[in-house]
């Protein structure tokens, strides 16, 4: 992960100069496995925005390029999910079905979402009620998230990104709070090839990633050593 996690016994090893003592090099190969599993965070992508040429999908693509070493982001279009229907909730059509099984598959969630009238477009709050349905399969339940949006005017869709982070609050998500991933006047950011040439926003998405994968890690190995120690 370059430089973003340290392993924290490695760090004691070589400051105390206790490298050969057994019962820390015991504990230091314990801890590097329990990494080795970690290593690869898997992360779902969406986007909010169907249409072909949209920017938060660029975004999304960018993101699946700057991707620290040890994470994956596999993308999934909400294209093909109908409108929530609560009578279907208990067996959801097939894309549903879908969605919710790539959600509990990932360790972590990124959701890329434009702005709609200052809010999430209904897109994507339909996918999420889908996904959050029924009552106690909440299919977000307990999953570390990073945000970002992308807009053609000046706020870069921070007002939508303040609405879904309202919305994981119900979710019982935990999104990531810094850093805070607003691209304004996109179409100004991105080429013809759909890719941005920000170097600054391309900055501030890798350390989301890299704070995103942190986060993940932190919750996952705290979780942990809490149940160790209140087993
Ligand atoms: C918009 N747009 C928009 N932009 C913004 O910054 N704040 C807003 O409240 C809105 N509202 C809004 C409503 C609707 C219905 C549409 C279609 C658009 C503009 C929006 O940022 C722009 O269309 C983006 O390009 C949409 O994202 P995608 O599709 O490019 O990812």
């Amino acid at each position: 992960m370059n430089g973003v996690w340290r392993n924290p016994l490695l760090h004691v090893a070589h400051n105390t100069g206790i490298k050969h003592n057994l019962v820390v090099e015991r504990r230091l190969n314990q801890q590097n496995s329990f990494y080795g599993i970690m290593s690869e965070i898997k992360i779902l992508g969406f986007a909010g925005s169907l249409r072909k040429g949209s920017y938060n999908k660029m975004l999304l693509q960018e993101a699946v390029r700057l991707a620290p070493q040890n994470a994956q982001i596999e993308t999934f279009d909400l294209a093909g999910i109908p409108l929530y229907n609560q009578d279907e909730e208990n067996d959801p059509p097939q894309r549903v079905k879908e969605f919710k099984a790539k959600i509990r598959a990932s360790d972590a969630l990124l959701i890329v979402t434009p702005e709609y009238n200052y809010s999430i477009p209904g897109v994507l709050k339909n996918a999420i009620d889908w996904a959050s349905r029924p009552y106690g399969d909440n299919a977000f339940d307990g999953k570390p998230v990073a945000i970002m949006s992308a807009s053609t005017g000046m706020i870069g869709g921070a007002r939508a990104q303040y609405h879904l982070r309202q919305i994981c609050v119900f979710l019982n998500m935990y999104p990531v709070n810094t850093p805070e991933v607003f691209v304004s006047f996109a179409p100004q950011k991105f080429d013809e090839n759909g890719r941005l040439t920000d170097e600054n926003t391309k900055r501030f998405i890798t350390q989301l990633l890299q704070n995103l994968v942190r986060w993940t890690l932190i919750l996952k190995f705290g979780r942990q050593r809490v149940l160790e120690v209140h087993a």
